[in-house]
């Protein structure tokens, strides 16, 4: 008898350095989606490699080009930082290789390559129904503090307009993501004494945000914590203590997200990683591979455009809620929901409290 054929999935993440923290819930995600589905897809196996970026761009393409090219995989997925998603792309288009972004959120990101389809979100529209939040409830004046790269100046550029669109103020400031010292923004933040402060950094880095929050004694000061939901990012929101009480953020995952599909991820991933729970990049590394297997069910496991256009157009519901793939741009659709820090049974958790259902990225949408 033959042997039974080996589809390959190429799982490229920053497995080390200071994003570790997304390559470690996204892989862990991936091995859960695998142990509750099996290894099996159209009657071949399915065999997960994992590599390690480090979260240099660089790395990223040597690694998606040696994938490819040795060892034949079907997909490339992962992609925990938008410049680590933005390297490989033309290889994904050279190659005919579908790249699963299940990390970056950058809104441009799905226009590098037509063979990019996405399981995260983008910043855009996790951003758009914040303003609408703060203009609806009395905020007048903010000041927004991103890291300078694309997925921050998505998130104030998309603040900044629907807010500002609503009459309200707003001053803007850019940190560096390597190393970021915030203690010279937060003091301008200070001196501004804005209604509130719109914060993204990305995931991981929101504890150190708010240890410099504290040190400088905004916590104290009245103004209130907004921003899409990667400051108050589930894999670290309990280590932040009380000063992350109160903090209002729009986002599409939270593990307080109360449906019978979240509360079985949850528990299976934490029984499965009992030191860990699970955060916004878990659920796209989870969905990631919802995506791939059913793509691959759809063409009898086969790659390339075949597979590409079996994602577009797919619709399920994820722990995160009810979510499909746009077929014409390949970007996500799904619920953004707004969120405040609440203590659950000893917790801290982003407490949902309104819904605004099915949303589409507004950047491609209004093009
Ligand atoms: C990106 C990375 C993050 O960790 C995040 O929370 C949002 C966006 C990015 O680089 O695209």
């Amino acid at each position: 008898a033959l042997a039974q054929e080996t589809l390959k999935v190429g799982l490229i993440l920053p497995m080390t350095g200071p994003f570790a923290s997304t390559g470690r819930q996204i892989e862990a995600a991936a091995k859960l989606y695998m142990q509750q589905k099996g290894d099996t897809v159209a009657g071949k196996k399915i065999q997960l490699i994992v590599k390690d970026d480090t979260g240099v761009a660089d790395v990223t393409k040597r690694l998606a080009q040696e994938l490819i090219v040795n060892d034949k995989i079907s997909v490339m997925a992962g992609f925990g930082l938008t410049p680590l998603a933005l390297a490989p792309a033309p290889l994904a288009t050279q190659a005919k290789v579908p790249q699963v972004v299940m990390a970056a959120a950058t809104a441009t990101i799905t226009e590098a390559s037509p063979f990019i389809v996405r399981t995260s979100f983008t910043l855009p529209q996790a951003t758009v129904p914040m303003a609408e939040w703060a203009a609806q409830n009395g905020i007048k004046k903010v000041v927004t503090l991103v890291s300078d790269y694309g997925p921050g100046i998505d998130a104030e550029k998309a603040f900044t307009g629907a807010f500002a669109g609503k009459g309200g103020q707003v001053e803007n400031l850019r940190v560096p993501l390597a190393n970021p010292d915030f203690s010279p923004f937060l003091q301008k933040v200070t001196d501004a004494k804005p209604d509130a402060l719109f914060v993204f950094v990305p995931s991981g880095i929101g504890a150190q945000f708010m240890k410099q929050f504290v040190e400088r004694g905004l916590d104290k000061s009245g103004v209130k914590l907004i921003g899409p939901g990667d400051v108050t990012d589930d894999d670290i929101l309990n280590g932040m203590g009380d000063v992350a009480l109160g903090a209002i953020t729009t986002q599409h995952y939270s593990a307080a997200h109360d449906s019978p599909e979240n509360k079985a991820f949850v528990e299976a991933f934490k029984r499965a990683n009992p030191n860990m729970r699970p955060n916004f990049m878990a659920v796209g590394g989870y969905d990631g591979m919802h995506l791939i297997y059913e793509g691959l069910k759809k063409t009898n496991g086969q790659g390339g455009q075949a597979l590409i256009d079996a994602m577009k157009g797919m619709s399920w519901t994820s722990p995160r809620g009810p979510i499909s793939i746009d077929p014409q741009t390949r970007d996500i659709v799904q619920n953004i929901y707004v969120r405040k820090v609440e203590r659950v049974n000893g917790e801290l958790y982003n407490v949902e409290f309104a819904t605004i259902a099915n949303v589409k990225d507004p950047v491609k949408a209004a093009k």
